[in-house]
């Protein structure tokens, strides 16, 4: 976006959000601010809709990009670096008194074509080490967090020792993870670097292989002396399987007990395969979620809670994992016209527990 959009779109709903809101601590207890909770958003949603924007600064403190972080629109091509985008949600979240964290640095998914089409190791190497120390040293103090790797075990692990088959790994070798960390660290030492995986929270066989490669992954890191400071379990939960509440809870107190923070970095329930009535379905989620957090929380404060959108009006859920009875889908905290539903309630009461 040019500069001359971003003033636009800051004087229009992010400063609209602003105003009400210039937060000190008073205002954001006046608001229903959550302590350490935060969402994802895209800038074509913020823009498009004030509502949106007005959500996220009434209860959030932190705010994650959707996209705009991602390889795909941060490098059009070889020889461009677009934070136009980003650096408009950057400006949302100062107008607003919320802090940004990034996702994400290296990811099996989202690699641009001209990048894959890049045949020889050398040069992807220097392609990959250079992305992530322009990034990086770009938003150098600005951010609190990067998701410097994102879902780097497989989804049906045979091993512990599995790790996801990804362009990086096939032109690297598994290096290309802890070359991540290490130049994502010497880029900005302060910054929290965080590894980052989906479909480890529940008590279904395919979860606890995943659980279990995960934290062997991280163990190798550890061991290795990779700078890695958090975990990011996203949460990215299904709504008709059990917590494993016993299994978690250990996995995220040995975390805690190497010197690992736990974050929970993109919350959000699918309820495609939950019976027709809302509020019901409401219920069951929100008991998921209660699950989730009881489980995470039982051996250390939580600090950092995201959800992948506020409102179920944009959230990815929809477009992704379609209800059979064509109802939408009811992810998020709040309904598709912005009201708090029970979800928001847990968030709350997790958030204050912080
Ligand atoms: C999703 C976005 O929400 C979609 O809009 C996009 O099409 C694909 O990516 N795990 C992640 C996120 O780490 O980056 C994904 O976001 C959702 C799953």
């Amino acid at each position: 976006m040019a500069s001359l959009d971003r003033r636009e779109f800051l004087l229009g709903a992010a400063a609209t959000v602003a105003a009400g809101t210039s937060a000190s601590a008073e205002t954001s207890k006046l608001l229903g601010r959550c302590p350490g909770y935060g969402a994802a958003a895209t800038l074509w949603d913020l823009q498009a809709d004030p509502r949106l924007g007005e959500a996220i600064s009434k209860y959030c403190t932190q705010v994650v990009p959707v996209l705009e972080l991602k390889w795909p629109m941060l490098r059009p091509d070889p020889h461009t670096f677009a934070f136009e985008r980003a650096d408009a949600i950057l400006d949302f979240a100062r107008a607003n008194d919320l802090t940004m964290r990034g996702h994400t640095l290296a990811w099996y998914h989202d690699i641009p074509d001209w990048t894959k089409q890049i045949k020889d190791a050398k040069t992807a190497e220097r392609t990959f080490v250079d992305h992530i120390t322009t990034v990086v040293s770009y938003y150098k103090d600005k951010l609190t967090s990067w998701d410097v790797v994102n879902e780097p075990i497989p989804d049906n692990p045979r091993k512990v020792s599995d790790r996801r088959d990804s362009y990086w790994s096939s032109m690297l070798g598994e290096r290309w993870i802890p070359l991540a960390f290490r130049t994502a660290a010497a880029a900005d030492p302060f910054v929290k670097l965080a590894i980052n995986e989906y479909d480890i929270e529940s008590a279904k066989d395919s979860f606890i292989a995943k659980r279990a490669a995960f934290r062997n992954l991280i163990q190798d890191l550890l061991d290795q002396g990779v700078p890695l400071h958090a975990v990011g379990l996203q949460s990215h939960l299904h709504a008709e399987l059990e917590i494993d509440k016993d299994g978690l809870a250990a996995f995220v107190a040995e975390l805690r007990s190497w010197g690992l923070e736990v974050l929970v970095t993109e919350l959000d329930v699918d309820d495609q395969k939950l019976p027709g009535d809302a509020a019901q379905r409401d219920a069951i989620v929100a008991k998921c979620v209660d699950d989730l957090l009881r489980a995470i929380t039982s051996s250390g404060p939580l600090n950092s809670i995201l959800t992948w959108g506020i409102s179920d009006r944009y959230s990815w859920i929809n477009g992704t994992f379609k209800r059979p009875d064509k109802q939408p889908n009811r992810p998020l905290p709040l309904d598709g016209s912005f009201q708090p539903k029970p979800f928001m309630d847990v968030i709350a009461k997790f958030a204050k527990a912080a």
